[in-house]
């Protein structure tokens, strides 16, 4: 099951798993996108049109892909979003909204896919796309910010917990990617001249630059890590410190 499948990293993600002989759930909210993409992976892609915020849309994502599919062996969370303003301005329902949006929906798809795995016994991945801004504060992205740390640390929590039904839980972190949720920042050229100066790869990521990762950590591969956080960001992490080398 993909979360956030009709666009961007969870796109690549779907395009991946089906290019590999997979099926997948594709849990989104954009049901023209889930169409577009159905039309153009076929039977492999199994739309599923609701919100990952919403408790009985998560359930029905799941009866869906025990039905077409017999089961889930891995989920991968990536739908998100925000709504952003600085914390003074930033209102309780917009908190809400980001909050519930990165961080309830890890909860919610982690939960009711986990409880279908333990039933068919088969163990699982889970694979969590979080945010180089659980590192690292982001103005005007308080709830963002705080929300992806959450997922980071939920992550973690459930691989705990669900080691014991051989589930692994992992979380990628990616920097800055080519999607239409990075929009208004890729198409910002002051935000791009800063974000160039710290990027030590100089430039975004593709978004199948974050699917490879994750579809790793989901695979018999990466059959020892579990709890882990990877960061995937071209660098930008290492480079907001000072240059040396220009100084000294
Ligand atoms: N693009 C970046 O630079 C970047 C950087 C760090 C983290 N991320 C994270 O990567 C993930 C994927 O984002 P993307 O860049 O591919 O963006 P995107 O906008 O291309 O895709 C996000 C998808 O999530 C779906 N979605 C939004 N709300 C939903 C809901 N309530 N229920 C179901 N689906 C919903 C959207 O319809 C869309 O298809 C997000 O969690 C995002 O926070 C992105």
């Amino acid at each position: 099951m993909v979360t956030g499948a009709a666009s961007g990293i969870g796109y690549a993600i779907a395009e991946r798993l089906i290019a590999a002989g997979g099926s997948v759930v594709a849990f989104d909210l954009d049901s023209r996108g889930l169409d577009t993409a159905a039309e153009r992976f076929g039977d492999a892609f199994i739309p599923h049109h609701g919100s990952v915020t919403d408790t009985r849309d998560v359930q029905a994502a799941v009866t869906l892909a025990e039905s077409a599919m017999g089961g889930v062996d891995g989920l991968f969370n990536v739908a998100g979003g925000l709504r952003p303003a600085p914390v003074t301005d930033l209102t309780e329902d917009d908190w809400d909204f980001t909050i519930d949006l990165v961080l309830r929906s890890v909860y919610l798809c982690t939960k009711y896919v986990a409880q279908s795995m333990i039933r068919a016994g088969s163990g699982g991945a889970i694979v969590n796309v979080a945010s180089v801004n659980a590192h690292l504060p982001l103005f005007g992205g308080s709830a963002y910010a705080a929300g992806k740390s959450g997922a980071d640390m939920f992550g973690k929590n459930a691989a705990l917990e669900l080691a014991r039904h051989g589930i692994r839980v992992n979380t990628v972190l990616p920097g800055l990617v080519e999607t239409p949720m990075a929009g208004f920042i890729l198409e910002n050229e002051g935000i791009m001249n800063e974000f160039y100066a710290n990027a030590v790869l100089k430039r975004p990521a593709q978004p199948d630059e974050l699917a490879a990762p994750a579809v790793f950590l989901a695979s018999s591969d990466a059959s020892y890590i579990t709890g882990s956080s990877l960061v995937v960001d071209g660098g930008y992490e290492i480079g907001s410190y000072p240059d040396l080398s220009k100084h000294l």
